[in-house]
């Protein structure tokens, strides 16, 4: 139906009705009836086209998938347009990353993925996979949490300096700071390191530590705390 209306009005047809309403004095108000018409028959159209749009795109959408996480193969099926974030906490229940704003301003979503820290909200899954995803569960070597011997240096400088307060961005900060010091250990520079004029082996100081940790929000303001968490592992003075 809504196929021979297109017709009609390619060819013409309405245009020279509505020219002969118009001077009848009655243009306004048939024309506004077959607007109505028109709306209603696409209308359906689309209603009834919805649900087998809907059932093709989420078949079509769906694929297996293998992502390498803290060091375990982990198949799945997902959604192509999964993001890694999603991927980690709904399907692999890994729920130490947190959403917080789900579109790449507040870090609290941050993982490793080989090595480098990622936005995991902005990452797809699939765009992760073949990779060495590490999480905040990932780097401990030891999951008991009375014995922070056992814990990353990181997560220890967290504890041992007070670098959170409701803790929801730390494992994000935490994450984020163990790729930083790393970029600072491997020489990349950053804009505070070509402010002070050293173009090689930046020194990690507290202004560096701000401008690396920047992409990390936390609203609890728990910042000087993190920075000498940082700078105790960093091995710098401030
Ligand atoms: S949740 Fe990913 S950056 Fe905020
Ligand atoms: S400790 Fe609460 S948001 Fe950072």
């Amino acid at each position: 139906m809504s196929v021979s209306l297109c017709s009609e009005l390619e060819n013409g047809e309405l245009e020279q009705e509505e020219q002969e309403l118009e001077n009848s004095g009655l243009h306004f108000e048939l024309s506004r009836r077959r607007f109505m018409q028109a709306a209603g028959v696409l209308s359906a159209g689309v209603a009834v086209g919805l649900p087998g749009m809907a059932a093709a795109q989420t078949a079509a959408a769906t694929k297996a998938i293998t992502l390498k996480v803290n060091g375990q193969s982990k198949a799945l099926s997902l959604d192509t347009r999964t993001s890694l974030l999603d991927a980690l906490r709904e399907s692999l229940d890994l729920t130490g990353s947190k959403k917080g704003c789900d579109h790449g301003q507040c870090g609290a979503c941050t993982v490793l993925v080989d090595g480098r820290r990622v936005n995991s909200c902005l990452t797809l899954a699939f765009a992760a996979e073949g990779a060495e995803i590490t999480t905040i569960e990932g780097l401990a070597k030891n999951a008991d949490p009375k014995d922070i011997s056992e814990l990353h240096p990181v997560q220890a400088a967290f504890l041992e300096h007070d670098g959170y307060q409701c803790g929801y961005c730390t494992p994000g900060q935490i994450c984020s700071a163990v790729a930083a010091i790393e970029e600072q250990k491997r020489g990349a520079l950053s804009i505070v390191s070509l402010h002070t004029g050293k173009s090689e082996n930046p020194t990690m100081t507290d202004d560096e530590i701000r401008e690396r940790m920047s992409g990390n929000i936390c609203r609890c303001g728990a910042y000087p705390n993190i920075v000498a968490a940082v700078r105790a592992v960093a091995g710098a003075s401030a």
